[in-house]
């Protein structure tokens, strides 16, 4: 049985940065519209909270964060993006894996390799990626979602230098006839 251990020995890799809450009020949404596109500045909190190791077949030994991300429109302080999931962290393997869900009824598994020399002990630079078929690192979405706002593939970068946290991140849709490359990126801080 898979198995989530809560002890203070876990070694989270890469992903120790993130632990912790932070906020940013510099965030830009491009999204798509019937007639073309809209852009939203934004602010967000993100949290993320180490809840362990997950240890699958009996082999495999993942350090795992789950997340919370709360984005709300400047412009009249409403929430228009709520994501959650886990950041895991395969040493074995030097792998970074993000799962996210959204509640537009679509769930993304995102993959990419880690290594150790590109960062320094208080900087790091995560990327990961998935696309819609992608044996490894995929994309499921709702009938609907599928046939008339399809999510095609996804690719992130989350940079953390102490306590600024940065991060920019491509949805590709295939919405009203065309694909669209749906942006988001925003600068926060750790909240203490
Ligand atoms: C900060 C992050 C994000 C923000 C602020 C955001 C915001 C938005 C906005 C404003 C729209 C247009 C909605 C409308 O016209 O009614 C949209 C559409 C969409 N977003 Fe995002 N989004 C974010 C991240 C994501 C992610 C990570 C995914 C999936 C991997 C995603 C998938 C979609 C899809 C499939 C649509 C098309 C739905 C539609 O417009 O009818 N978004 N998003």
């Amino acid at each position: 049985m898979n198995e989530i251990n809560e002890n203070t020995a876990v070694d989270y890799g890469p992903l120790t940065l993130l632990i912790g809450d932070w906020q940013g009020d510099k965030g830009l949404d491009v999204a798509p519209e019937p007639g073309g596109r809209e852009e939203n500045p934004y602010f967000e909190s993100l949290s993320f909270s180490a809840i362990g190791n997950a240890v699958n077949a009996g082999t495999q030994k993942l350090a795992v964060l789950r997340y919370h991300q709360v984005v709300s429109r400047k412009v009249d302080g409403e929430i228009f993006h709520d994501e959650t999931g886990y950041w895991m962290w395969d040493a074995s393997n030097a792998t970074v894996m993000h799962s996210l869900a959204i509640p537009r009824a679509v769930c993304v598994l995102a993959g990419g390799p880690w290594a150790t020399q590109e960062d320094a002990g208080d900087r790091v630079s995560l990327l990961v990626a998935a696309k819609l078929d992608d044996p490894d690192w995929g994309i499921v979405q709702s009938p609907f979602m599928r046939d008339h706002a399809r999510t095609l593939e996804f690719r992130q970068e989350i940079v953390v230098e102490r306590d600024r946290l940065t991060y920019r991140e491509m949805t590709l849709l295939d919405i009203y006839g065309k694909t669209f490359e749906h942006t988001d990126a925003n600068e926060l801080t750790k909240v203490q």
